[in-house]
């Protein structure tokens, strides 16, 4: 039996830092994907590979661990929380095809645990459903992590772009948001966990500044909620950049995210702004008609992916061999 799954990654257009405080956030999936095939092993071992970033390991699945075959591990750890809490050990093969970039900010842990959370129930033929499935995907991201907010692990299983809402509730915006966007990434990578405790820090030693700030900060993604609904692309531009500044007050920004943002700006982006957790990472730039001069502009120095927003979430089946 071979099991297959994808999921799509995500990018916060909106809400990200605010959200780890209870504040509202919108993000959205993209049409770059991670897909997982499952089959049993032709040895003895569990093996994973990850030919597109050269990545190959033996899993000693049991006790969360791996022998290095080939590559760099990055994403190994969510595979191997994944099978930890839901495969019985038996040697599989495991392979990641993705078309998400490593350290573009676009979520691919989140896709990547989706996917092979979602493969493995199949494999198993343990009942799940959306719900279920984005609640277990956040606990592994939770276990490896240390803090995660679950809006990464909604968006790949449901798809779509996502409000939630400051009680945890989430909504889906039912417009046509096919307008591109692009993502501009450095390749010094941010550490999410490192900038959350870094932002509460600085709250913690400034509370009357930064409280406000983080509070402006929700009613900031309620009115892009609103200026969504009524596909008001300046305004949603605008406040994508009074956000980036919201972000420099928390301290996430870096030299290199603050470039690509007055870069995309000059090259005629309506917004820019940093996207996840920042301190390295990428920036998201919407661009109705002037794609191509904005990818330019950032691709002097930096990495540059053109996206949309799509409806597609996880998807997967079984295939009897
Ligand atoms: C990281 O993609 C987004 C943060 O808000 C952290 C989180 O929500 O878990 C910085």
């Amino acid at each position: 039996m071979i099991a297959k799954a994808s999921a799509p990654a995500k990018t916060i257009l909106f809400g990200e830092h605010s959200v780890v405080y209870g504040e509202p956030a919108i993000a959205g999936a993209v049409n770059k994907r991670a897909y997982i095939t499952i089959k049993p092993s032709e040895s003895d071992a569990t093996i994973f590979r990850a030919p597109d970033i050269g990545f190959e390991a033996e899993l000693l699945t049991p006790y969360r661990k791996y022998i290095l075959l080939k590559g760099k591990p990055g994403i190994i750890r969510y595979i191997l929380e994944s099978l930890y809490r839901v495969h019985d050990h038996t040697p599989i093969d495991i392979t990641l095809n993705s078309n998400v970039p490593i350290g573009s900010g676009l979520g691919s842990s989140a896709a990547v645990t989706v996917a092979i959370l979602a493969a493995l129930y199949r494999y198993h033929n343990i009942r799940f459903n959306k719900q279920s499935l984005a609640h277990d995907a956040h606990m592994v991201e939770q276990a490896v992590q240390g803090v995660a907010s679950p809006l990464d692990t909604l968006v790949s299983t449901y798809g779509g772009l996502v409000y939630l809402s400051r009680n945890k509730k989430i909504e889906r915006f039912n417009v046509n948001f096919n307008v591109p966007f692009v993502v501009g990434y450095t390749t010094k990578h941010g550490n999410t966990g490192k900038m959350v405790k870094d932002v509460r820090n600085r709250r913690d030693r400034n509370p009357k500044i930064i409280n406000p700030v983080i509070a402006a900060m929700g009613n900031l993604t309620n009115y892009a909620k609103q200026a969504i609904l009524k596909r008001d692309f300046a305004k949603i531009g605008e406040l994508m950049n009074i956000n980036h500044g919201f972000l420099d007050v928390l301290g996430v920004n870096t030299l290199e995210l603050s470039r690509m943002v007055y870069n995309a700006r000059e090259a005629g982006a309506i917004g820019a702004k940093t996207t996840g957790a920042g301190g390295g990472g990428s920036i998201i730039s919407l661009c109705p008609g002037r794609v191509e001069e904005v990818a330019q502009a950032i691709d002097r120095d930096d990495n540059i992916l053109k996206i949309r927003f799509t409806r597609k979430g996880v998807s997967s089946r079984v295939y009897s061999d």
